[in-house]
């Protein structure tokens, strides 16, 4: 699987997806208030990386964030401009990132790194590091599990991941965990997880 398979895989569902996921009131509100507290209160810009329909991108510009949203799927992208007409979207790679090093306050990966190999996670991580503002901060949402494992995803395999796992790579590529939420399955949704991080500094 490949980032090509996963690009097409969206671009064939983006309407189903748009309708089920698309809107903010569809983010469980924990979630929301989780994103925010990391987030909107930067100085600077905050990219929305794998934004897909855009509607987090949106809440972060409501919350007063400088927030921009980038994804590889042109519908989603045509979607979010359309539904969020005063926010900037980006058709783009989160694993080409097109900023210059150190400029970002913040980054949102919410359920973007999931369809990612677990051998290629570093090195996305390590990109965004790279273009982390110093005291940047991470947001990472993904599907939590006792250990690194596929699954087959509505959309494309997707992996589970531990969260300690997740947050001893971060350690290793330069960001300090700040914050942890799980949710256990509740019968219809997966376990939950999200980390947010902060660059570690010197
Ligand atoms: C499960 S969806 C999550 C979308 C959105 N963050 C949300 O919470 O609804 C995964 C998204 O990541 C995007 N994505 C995956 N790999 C990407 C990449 N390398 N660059 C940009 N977007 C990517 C997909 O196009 C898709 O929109």
């Amino acid at each position: 699987m490949d980032i090509e398979q996963v690009r097409q895989a969206y671009a064939s569902v983006a309407e189903l997806y748009i309708g089920l996921f698309g809107s903010r009131q569809q983010v469980h509100p924990d979630d929301l208030a989780f994103i925010g507290r990391h987030l909107a209160g930067r100085t600077g810009t905050v990219l929305d990386l794998g934004c897909g329909p855009g509607h987090i991108t949106g809440h972060l510009y409501s919350l007063g964030a400088d927030a921009t949203g980038i994804d590889m799927v042109p519908e989603f992208i045509a979607h979010a401009r359309a539904a969020h007409p005063s926010v900037r979207y980006q058709l783009g790679s989160m694993e080409d990132l097109d900023v210059a090093d150190h400029s970002i306050a913040g980054i949102l990966a919410w359920y973007s790194l999931i369809h990612l190999p677990p051998q290629d996670l570093d090195g996305v991580l390590a990109g965004f590091r790279r273009a982390m503002a110093p005291a940047g901060r991470l947001v990472l949402g993904f599907f939590d599990g006792d250990e690194v494992a596929a699954f087959d995803h509505k959309v494309v395999t997707a992996f589970r991941w531990p969260v300690d796992e997740i947050s001893e790579r971060l350690t290793r590529i330069g960001f300090t965990e700040v914050e942890r939420l799980r949710r256990p399955s509740d019968g219809a949704h997966r376990p939950h997880a999200a980390i947010a991080a902060v660059t570690t500094e010197g």
